[in-house]
């Protein structure tokens, strides 16, 4: 028996040609941004995410050399600084030996065409772990006396080199403030990518191994700057709000389970809209693998698919330089 359909959905999607033809969404190695680490001395692997390395200067060197080579475009650089160098103000942020800005500065010479990200916030150089300075009592982060840190920190980060600062804190004015001191400072080329809607996420878990900024005494938490991840119209008011003090790029982050809040960013705001696949997002698809519950690279395949699809023009995820270099693979493999 057949059944008398006027539309049979199956149709297209019944060779690959076909599947290919009507294919709503790619992704390419132009929309991935690799975030990588950094630190004073030796290449140290990062336990709770396998592949990840807190990098010396000369091995994230090489590492920029193959994701240049892989077709990525740019990559955001963390610092890890030792815990003897951390006080409660952060100072070693602005120190002229801050890792961070050798990185910013040996990576830009070795790959002039390789875009640069460097990270604005405190927590790498925080004993607390806190994105800014806390306030008298202890209690709460003082939003005004961080941004004026923050300022600071972002121009040194463009004096460095840095293409690209990424203000990472969610501290309330600092984009405003920011794009004033770069322009004053002469850096009115230096572009702003914001965190815009940042989540006080469990998923951060693994990066703040790899940074060492996981010792937060609480309170407070950072709940009291970071979103509540039951907030989507406040997403969309933040982004409108970086978009006006100036941000050229504004993030959501983390990305998976935030693919709703992509979408309503994306049509709260023209500008560009960066994802940030996170630490926890990367681990998790390489435990379940691990134990062979899922399949390595369909899933995270199909876990950056979904993040483009929903309406992200960028990627920030640990993933970036091996699937760049998957698709250059597929490329030479489907040629023939
Ligand atoms: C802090 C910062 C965090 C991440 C990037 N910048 C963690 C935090 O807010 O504690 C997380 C990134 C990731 O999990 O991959 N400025």
């Amino acid at each position: 028996m057949s059944l008398s359909l006027p539309r049979r959905m199956r149709r297209n999607r019944s060779s690959a040609p076909l599947r290919a033809l009507v294919r709503e969404t790619t992704l390419t190695a132009d929309d991935l941004i690799q975030p990588l680490f950094v630190r004073d001395g030796e290449p140290e692997p990062v336990a709770s995410m396998p592949g990840v390395t807190r990098h010396s200067l000369a091995s994230l060197i090489d590492e920029c050399g193959r994701c240049a080579a892989a077709g990525i475009r740019a990559v955001a650089i963390f610092p890890c600084i030792p815990k003897e160098r951390k006080d409660a103000r952060g100072e070693c942020g602005l120190a002229d030996d801050n890792v961070l800005f050798a990185a910013v500065a040996v990576v830009k010479r070795a790959q002039p065409g390789l875009l640069v990200i460097a990270d604005v916030a405190l927590d790498p150089y925080a004993d607390h772990g806190h994105d800014g300075i806390l306030d008298a009592s202890g209690g709460d982060v003082a939003n005004d006396e961080t941004v004026e840190v923050l300022c600071r920190l972002a121009v040194r980060e463009a004096q460095a080199g840095a293409d690209i600062v990424a203000p990472s804190d969610m501290m309330d004015g600092r984009i405003g403030a920011v794009r004033a001191a770069l322009d004053a400072a002469g850096f009115e080329r230096t572009l702003i990518l914001s965190y815009a809607a940042k989540y006080a996420s469990a998923y951060y878990g693994p990066f703040r191994d790899a940074v060492g900024s996981g010792t937060i005494a609480a309170p407070p938490d950072k709940r009291g700057y970071q979103m509540d991840p039951a907030n989507i119209r406040e997403a969309a008011l933040e982004a409108q709000l970086d978009e006006d003090e100036g941000a050229d790029i504004v993030m959501v982050k983390p990305a998976g389970p935030y693919l709703d809040v992509i979408r309503a960013v994306r049509e709260a705001t023209a500008l560009p809209l960066a994802a940030y696949q996170v630490s926890g997002e990367y681990a998790q698809i390489h435990a379940a693998s691990h134990l062979g519950w899922l399949d390595y690279e369909r899933t995270r395949d199909e876990s950056l698919l979904a993040i483009k699809r929903a309406g992200a023009d960028m990627i920030l995820t640990y993933f970036a330089r091996e699937v760049a270099e998957a698709m250059r693979g597929d490329r030479r493999g489907s040629a023939g």
